[in-house]
C-alpha cells in the first residue's frame, strides 16, 4: 500500500535513490549523479511554508511530490508543482496518489487559486497524468531545457481551484 506523508531529512538519502532514476533524470530539471548531500541541504532550506512530499511503498521511499509557493505578495495565490517516481514503481498509481495529495493540500489547506508546472512535450505519461486532473496547456516554452545533448520543448501547464472558497455571509 502506498503511504504518503511529508519528507524529512533523514529521508535524503532515499529521496537521492528516487532522483537517481534515468526516468526521474529525463523529466525532470535533476542533474546525473545527485548526492544525499544536496538532498539534505535541500531539505533543510526549504520555506516553512511549502511541503515535499513522499510517497512510502513497503517502507521505501518510491517518489516524492511538492508544492512550493510563489513568495511575491502579488502572486501569493500561486504555487508550482513538481514531482517524481522511481523508474521502478510508475505506472502503480504512485503520481497519482501525491497528485490527490497535494492537490487536496493547495485547494483546502495553503490558500493557493492557481497551480502551475512545466513538462516537456514528450513527457506522456506526465501529460496524461496532469490531464487526468485538471491541468490545462498554457503555452510551450521552446528549448526549455538541455537534456541528454538536446534541447528539448516543454508545455506550461495550470490548474485553477475548482471550487473556490466563498467568504460567508455574515450571521450579525
Ligand atoms: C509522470 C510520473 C510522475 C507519473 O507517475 P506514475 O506513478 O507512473 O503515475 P500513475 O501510475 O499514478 O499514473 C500514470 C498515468 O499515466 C498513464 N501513462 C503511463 N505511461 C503513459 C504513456 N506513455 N502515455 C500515456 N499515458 C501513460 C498511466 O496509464 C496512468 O493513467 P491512468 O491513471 O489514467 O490509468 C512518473 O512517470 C515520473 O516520475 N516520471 C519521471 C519524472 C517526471 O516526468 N516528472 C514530472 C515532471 S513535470
Amino acid at each position: 500500500m502506498i503511504f504518503i506523508r511529508r519528507a524529512e531529512l533523514s529521508d535524503a538519502a532515499q529521496i537521492q535513490r528516487v532522483y537517481a532514476s534515468s526516468n526521474t533524470l529525463a523529466g525532470t530539471l535533476q542533474l546525473p549523479y545527485p548526492s544525499v548531500e544536496m538532498w539534505q541541504e535541500r531539505l533543510r532550506q526549504m520555506d516553512p511554508n511549502d511541503i515535499l512530499l513522499i510517497a512510502m511503498y513497503d517502507g521505501v521511499v518510491v517518489g516524492t511530490g511538492g508544492l512550493q509557493s510563489e513568495k511575491k505578495i502579488r502572486r501569493r495565490h500561486v504555487a508550482s508543482i513538481g514531482m517524481g517516481v522511481a523508474d521502478s514503481f510508475t505506472g502503480r498509481g504512485v503520481g497519482s496518489a501525491l497528485l490527490t495529495e497535494l492537490l487536496n493540500l493547495a485547494d483546502n489547506w495553503h490558500n493557493l487559486a492557481r497551480l502551475e508546472l512545466t513538462v516537456f512535450c514528450d513527457n506522456a505519461a506526465a501529460l496524461h497524468l496532469y490531464g487526468k486532473f485538471g491541468f490545462e496547456i498554457e503555452g510551450k516554452h521552446r528549448a526549455y531545457a538541455l537534456r541528454n545533448g538536446a534541447f528539448v520543448d516543454a508545455y506550461a501547464m495550470a490548474r485553477f481551484h475548482p471550487r473556490p472558497p466563498v467568504i460567508p455571509e455574515s450571521g450579525l
